[in-house]
C-alpha cells in the first residue's frame, strides 16, 4: 500500500517540538506553544534566554545546516514531530529542507521560498512578473554603474543590500550625496559583506508602514490581523533604525477594505508566482507595506514572524498554536480557525543603554514579577525576554533589546499605558524604552475624529 502523503499526517496528540531561535519572538512562541494540550516535550536551541529557559529542555546539538546529518539524527532519536523556526537565517540556509521528513514537519518556508526575504533582487523580480505594487528599483552588482545611476537621477532614494543584513541593510537617502555614500559603504567598504555585493536602488516612498502577516500552506492564505512596529530608536520616530522598539496589533491604520487589497494584489499573486516557479511557500509570509497616496505598496517581504510583531500577535491569538502551525506546514490551513482576542496588544521594548550602537551586557534586571502583577480585569501584562540570561545573581541583560513588555487591554491607549506602567516597574542600569509606541495612529485617529 502506498505510504500516506506527508500532507495528510494528522497533528500528533502528543507533539514533541523543537523551537529554533532565542529572542523575544521565540519567547512569545514558546509561551503560546506551552498552552497547547498537544505539547509533549519542548526542546530549545537557546535555553540561555532566561524567559525561554523554563519552558523546555536544552537541545544539545547546534542547529547548523552545515551539519545536517547530526541535526537529523538528533531529531530522529528524540522523536521530534514539529520544528518551529523563528529567525530568517536558518530558513535562508535551508533548515526546512534539511529536517523535514514524511513524519516530521518544519514550520517555515524552504530555502528556495525563503529567498523572498534573503534575496531582495529575487523578490523584486517575482513582484515585477505579476505587477505587484512596489517601489521601482534597479539592481546593481558593481560600484561604477550604481554611481552613474545615482548621479543621473534627482532627489532621494533607498539603497538596499540585497542579502540578509539583520534589518540594517536599507539606507534611506534624502539626496545624491547620501546615496553615493551608501553605495560606497556597500561596494567599497564592504560593510554588509556578501549581503551588499548586490544592491538595489529604490524609489523612496512615503506613508505609514504596516506589517501584514499571513499564514500560507502552499495554497491557502490566512491573513493575520495587521500590526505596526516602530523601527527608530527615539521617541517621535527619530534616530537610527533598530530591530524594532515596539509593536501593536491590530492597527487601525489599515481598514478591512485595504487589507483585502493587500491580500488580493500582494499575497495571492506572490504565492501563485512562486508556485509557477516550482516553489511552494509554507509558513509566515510577512509583507512590509507602505500605505502611499497611490495605495499600498510592498517595501519588503520577510519569511517569518516579525520581532516584535510576534509578541502582540501571540498575546491575542486564540486557539492551539501547535495545531495551527501543523496545519500550515501540512497544507491543511483550511481545517483550522485562526482567531484573535478582540482586545488590543501593545509591546514596548526595553533596551540596553547605547543600543542600537555598542552596549554593555550583564546588568541585573529586577521587577519583572511586579510588572506582570499589574495584570487585572482591566488588562493583562506579559513580559517576553529578548536579550536576557540567567545567572546566579538572577536575570541579567544579554542583548540590545532586552525585554518586550506586552499588555493586552480594551484599546490601544489602554494597552500602551499599561505596558508603559509595567516598564516603570522593571529596572536595570541604563534601561530605556519609547513611551510613545502607537502615537502615530493615536494622533492620526484624533485628527480624523475617531
Ligand atoms: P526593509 O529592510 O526593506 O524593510 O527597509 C527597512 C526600512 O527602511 C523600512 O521599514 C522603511 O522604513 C524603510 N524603507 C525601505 N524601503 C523604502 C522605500 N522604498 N521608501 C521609503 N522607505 C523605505
Ligand atoms: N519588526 C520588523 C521585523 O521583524 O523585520
Amino acid at each position: 500500500m502506498a505510504k500516506p502523503r506527508a500532507s495528510r499526517q494528522p497533528c500528533p496528540e502528543s507533539c514533541n517540538v523543537l523551537l529554533v531561535g532565542g529572542g523575544g519572538r521565540e519567547h512569545a512562541l514558546a509561551w503560546k506553544l506551552s498552552q497547547s494540550p498537544r505539547l509533549g516535550t519542548l526542546w530549545l536551541t537557546h535555553p540561555e534566554n532566561a524567559g525561554l529557559h523554563s519552558y523546555g529542555q536544552p537541545c544539545p546539538v547546534a542547529m547548523d545546516v552545515k551539519d545536517a546529518f547530526r541535526m537529523q539524527r538528533w531529531c530522529d532519536s528524540n522523536d521530534i514531530h514539529l520544528v518551529v523556526v523563528g529567525p530568517e537565517l536558518p530558513l535562508a540556509k535551508g533548515i526546512v529542507d534539511a529536517l523535514q521528513t514524511d513524519t516530521r514537519r518544519v514550520f517555515g518556508p524552504n530555502k528556495e521560498a525563503a529567498r523572498l526575504e534573503a534575496d531582495k533582487a529575487f523578490a523584486k523580480q517575482i513582484m515585477r512578473q505579476v505587477a505587484i505594487p512596489t517601489a521601482e528599483a534597479r539592481v546593481f552588482t558593481e560600484v561604477e554603474s550604481a554611481r552613474h545611476y545615482i548621479n543621473a537621477r534627482e532627489g532621494g532614494c533607498v539603497v538596499k543590500a540585497s542579502g540578509l543584513a539583520a534589518g540594517k541593510g536599507a539606507i534611506v537617502c534624502d539626496n545624491q550625496a547620501e546615496a553615493l555614500d551608501a553605495i560606497e559603504r556597500m561596494f567599497v567598504h564592504d560593510e554588509f559583506g556578501e549581503a551588499g555585493r548586490k544592491v538595489l536602488i529604490e524609489e523612496k516612498l512615503t506613508g505609514q508602514e504596516v506589517s501584514v502577516l499571513a499564514l500560507v500552506d502552499g495554497r491557502t492564505i490566512t491573513m493575520l490581523d495587521p500590526c505596526q512596529d516602530h523601527k527608530q530608536v527615539g521617541e517621535g520616530d527619530t534616530g537610527p533604525n533598530t530591530g524594532g522598539m515596539g509593536a501593536y496589533c491590530p492597527t487601525p491604520v489599515i481598514d478591512d477594505a485595504t487589507m483585502a487589497v493587500v491580500e488580493r494584489e500582494v499575497m495571492v499573486p506572490t504565492v501563485d508566482a512562486l508556485r509557477r516557479e516550482g516553489i511552494e511557500y509554507r509558513g509566515v509570509l510577512y509583507a512590509g507595506i507602505m500605505l502611499t497616496p497611490g495605495g499600498p505598496k510592498v517595501l519588503e517581504f520577510n519569511c517569518r514572524f516579525g520581532d516584535p510583531e510576534c509578541q502582540p500577535l501571540m498575546a491575542r491569538l486564540k486557539g492551539d498554536l501547535i495545531e495551527i502551525l501543523w496545519a500550515t506546514s501540512t497544507g491543511r490551513l483550511g481545517d483550522v480557525d485562526v482567531e484573535f482576542d478582540d482586545r488590543v496588544a501593545c509591546c514596548v521594548v526595553m533596551c540596553s543603554e547605547g543600543y542600537p550602537g555598542p552596549y554593555e551586557k550583564g546588568r541585573v534586571i529586577t521587577g519583572i514579577e511586579n510588572a506582570e502583577a499589574l495584570s487585572s480585569a482591566a488588562g493583562e501584562v506579559k513580559v517576553f525576554h529578548a536579550g536576557t540570561r540567567k545567572e546566579k545573581d538572577g536575570i541579567v541583560t544579554a542583548g540590545g533589546r532586552v525585554l518586550g513588555v506586552t499588555a493586552l487591554a480594551a484599546d490601544l491607549t489602554a494597552a500602551r499605558d499599561l505596558a508603559n506602567r509595567a516598564c516603570e516597574k522593571i529596572h536595570f542600569q541604563g534601561a530605556f524604552y519609547r513611551r510613545d509606541i502607537g502615537d502615530r495612529v493615536l494622533s492620526t485617529s484624533a485628527a480624523v475624529g475617531r
